[in-house]
């Protein structure tokens, strides 16, 4: 696995805000354990921190305090967009799915904050979308991720997430309650910016690890491809 020093750096400052909880305010389910979130240039290290659409291109490696992880557990990764825009003239915003990933296994590696690795060979069954916020939009929107103990009955498929409209609208409480994934062992967030003229948008980067990001419409529209 592709594992750089600048990344065990970005590392470091894990663990801090575990007593604000991870998760954004008023999310649910939310999580108190601060899940380490690694991109290779930079990582969360503080619940909501700022990052670029380049930086977040590429899925991120997991990692797990050493208090919550379990080598004898499975894990699922859940990553959420809350902010997607309405539709039309629905102003409600809309949760869409980046990623669902099953499989994930403590490894014997931890990072320099003390963290386990956590490594899977799925890629799915939802695959990894990068954040793409519209630059038309008005705020930052908020990207979450979860971990859940994966149920050994746990019946997902990637069919199930083939495209857009399965994605959109995720309910992430009742696909927990419906296959009895229970509290998240732990979560954060990050932000990215899509506005040209915020800091760390759009303007900073065009294309990241995972290729061309296509550049949302806003939020008007039936595009295939929401803001996301
Ligand atoms: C970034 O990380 C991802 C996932 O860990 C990896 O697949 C990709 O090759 C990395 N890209 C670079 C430029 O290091
Ligand atoms: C507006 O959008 C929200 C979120 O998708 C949805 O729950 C609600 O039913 C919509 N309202 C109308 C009037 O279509
Ligand atoms: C957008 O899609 C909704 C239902 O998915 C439909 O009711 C509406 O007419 C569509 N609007 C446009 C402009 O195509």
């Amino acid at each position: 696995m592709h594992f750089s020093s600048s990344l065990l750096f970005a590392a470091t400052a894990v663990g801090i805000a575990q007593a604000q909880g991870a998760t954004p305010s008023g999310f649910t389910p939310a999580a108190k354990t601060q899940l380490d979130v690694i991109f290779n240039s930079t990582s969360v290290d503080t619940p909501g921190k700022l990052l670029s659409k380049a930086a977040t291109a590429a899925e991120p490696q997991l990692a797990l305090p050493k208090s919550a992880v379990s080598s004898s557990d499975t894990y699922v990764f859940v990553m959420l967009d809350l902010d997607v825009p309405g539709q039309g003239n629905n102003a409600t915003r809309r949760v869409l799915l980046h990623a669902m990933n099953t499989g994930f296994k403590a490894t014997q590696q931890t990072v320099s904050g003390g963290a386990v690795l956590l490594a899977s060979s799925e890629k799915g069954p939802a695959s990894y979308i990068g954040p793409g916020p519209p630059a038309t939009d008005t705020i930052p929107h908020r990207y979450t991720q979860l971990l859940f103990k994966q149920p050994s009955s746990l019946k997902v498929s990637a069919s199930d997430f083939a495209n857009t409209k399965a994605r959109i609208g995720f309910d992430i409480n009742s696909f927990a309650k419906t296959n009895g994934l229970g509290e998240p062992i732990a979560g954060n967030f990050f932000m990215v910016d899509g506005r040209a003229s915020a800091a760390g948008g759009a303007a900073t980067g065009t294309r990241g690890a995972g290729g061309a990001r296509q550049t949302g419409t806003g939020g008007s529209g039936n595009s295939s491809t929401p803001g996301r």
